[in-house]
């Protein structure tokens, strides 16, 4: 095989132990679960790739971080220690730590939207999506074209469509867009990266038109990573000096730690130099969140963040950690596996439409995917497809997703080759006898956000 496991830049100090059940009882576990993984317990999965969010494994530095945390309620040692992190990594004069990224956007958002307004983004993540609406404002999507085809291999899929997002400010008006963001890495194209170019491109047509420019920064370590391979410019630019730029385009950014600052709790506003939006942040957060120099967070969860930003910026880091996710990419491309390729940064997302061509997409061919990796191996996936869209909210009628994927996200320094290999080997199988696979109809909805909590039933 071409593409060589590149192994782990650490050992491992401490092991938590997992089990897997055998065929019956996962079948009896899933059905139990209404054939929603979200359902299940923990202790009956064995391979978790139900999200890479707050499921990473902490260092022994972080840990020993753990320990020296320091709990003052006000200006705590652990506060200052986040913030001169933040602003060396970010080059941001202001950064206010929170619980985690939706508190980033419940704080900030409103701040920036309100009724009539409308957000643009290359892809807005559902939560994201949701404090914009809160807000009383409404998202829109402008990602390029070819991130909509699984199978084109283009270098930045997760970039901003930016002719359209210029149409789309100009049929709006200016006045009535009041906030750009950017998501580096794309989550919800598959883990896409942007370019710099991109950045600057939206950045310039920001500027032209006045609005506010704010990265959502969940996967930043792994776009820089991503731009650092793929972007001729910055080939031989370090991933700090990379992660600087990046930044350096944006007014604000709101971030969930629990991804690339590789802790299992956290958040972070950024804000390059604007106090007025500082004073405002302060006041939300004091009433959301807690007082500004903990945010929601504990002393010592400050700490093994500010040690967690910098650990997800070491090179030797990221390059084992693609190369997992290109690992596995390599073995479903052997196999004649279609996911959105070039494989993401975070996870890999396979095309559950061209595996499961026989299941419409109102029988819900990613749900149908992941149920049968729970069955097949004890693997945890999630759709992300018409079920996770979900129904129109005015005729009620199912609506019909872009993308129809099956995504295994990879949690940070958790699992080993041998798990890739029963991820792959899984899929494989599944492939083997994938026209006998059924589809899925919904027996119970809660009126929103339906895909956390419903019950489904797997058709005849
Ligand atoms: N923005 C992006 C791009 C995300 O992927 C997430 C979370 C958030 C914001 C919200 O952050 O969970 O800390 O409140 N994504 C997780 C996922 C949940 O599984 O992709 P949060």
């Amino acid at each position: 095989m071409a593409v060589k496991y590149i192994p782990e830049p650490f050992r491992i100090k401490m092991v938590e132990t997992i089990k897997i059940l055998n065929r019956e009882e996962r079948e009896e576990k899933i059905k139990e679960a209404k054939y929603n993984l979200f359902n299940l317990k923990g202790e009956d999965v064995y391979i978790d790739l139900l999200t890479d969010s707050g499921t990473n494994a902490m260092s022994s530095e972080q840990w020993a971080g753990v320990m020296r945390g320091d709990e003052a309620y006000a200006g705590a040692k652990s506060y200052y220690n986040l913030i001169e992190a933040g602003k060396d990594i970010f080059g941001y004069e202001i950064i206010q730590p929170v619980h985690q990224g939706r508190a980033a956007e419940k704080v900030l958002f409103p701040l920036l939207l309100n009724k009539g307004k409308y957000a643009i983004s290359n892809m807005f993540f559902d939560t994201t999506r949701a404090h914009v609406e809160l807000a009383g404002a409404r998202a829109i999507d402008c990602v390029v074209e070819e991130a909509k085809d699984p199978s084109i291999r283009a270098p930045f899929k997760g970039n901003m469509d930016v002719e359209k997002l210029e149409e789309t400010i100009n049929e709006l008006g200016k006045e009535n867009v009041g906030l750009v963001v950017m998501t580096i890495t794309n989550n919800s194209a598959g883990g896409q990266p942007v370019s710099i170019q991109n950045m600057r491109d939206v950045a310039a047509l920001c500027k032209k038109y006045g609005i506010p420019l704010n990265i959502d920064a969940a996967r930043f370590s792994e776009n820089a990573y991503f731009i650092k391979q793929r972007e001729e410019e910055f080939k031989n630019t370090s991933i700090k000096d990379i992660t600087k730029e990046m930044f350096s385009y944006a007014d604000t950014f709101t971030m969930s730690a629990k991804k690339d600052a590789i802790v299992n709790m956290g958040g972070l506003i950024g804000i390059k130099d604007n106090e007025e939006l500082y004073l405002k942040v302060k006041a939300n957060c004091i009433s959301f969140e807690g007082f500004t120099t903990y945010g929601g967070l504990a002393g010592r969860d400050l700490e093994a963040l500010s040690i967690g930003l910098y650990e997800g910026q070491d090179e030797d880091f990221l390059k084992y950690r693609i190369g997992q996710l290109e690992y596995l990419a390599a073995r479903l491309d052997e196999a004649g596996i279609a996911y959105q390729s070039p494989v993401g940064g975070h996870g890999l997302f396979v095309d559950a439409k061209a595996l499961l061509p026989h299941i419409p997409y109102n029988e819900f061919p990613g749900q149908a995917l992941a149920v049968e990796l729970y069955r097949e191996a004890g693997i945890r996936t999630c759709d992300i497809g018409s079920y996770m869209l979900g129904n129109d909210p005015d005729t009620g009628e199912q609506l019909k997703a872009d993308f129809e994927f099956t995504r295994l996200a990879i949690p940070r320094r958790v699992y080993t080759q041998a798990h890739f290999d029963v991820m792959a080997d899984a899929l494989i199988a599944i492939k083997e006898r994938a026209s006998s696979v059924k589809g899925y109809r919904v027996v119970w909805e809660p009126p929103i956000l339906r895909h956390f909590q419903a019950h489904l039933e797997p058709l005849k």
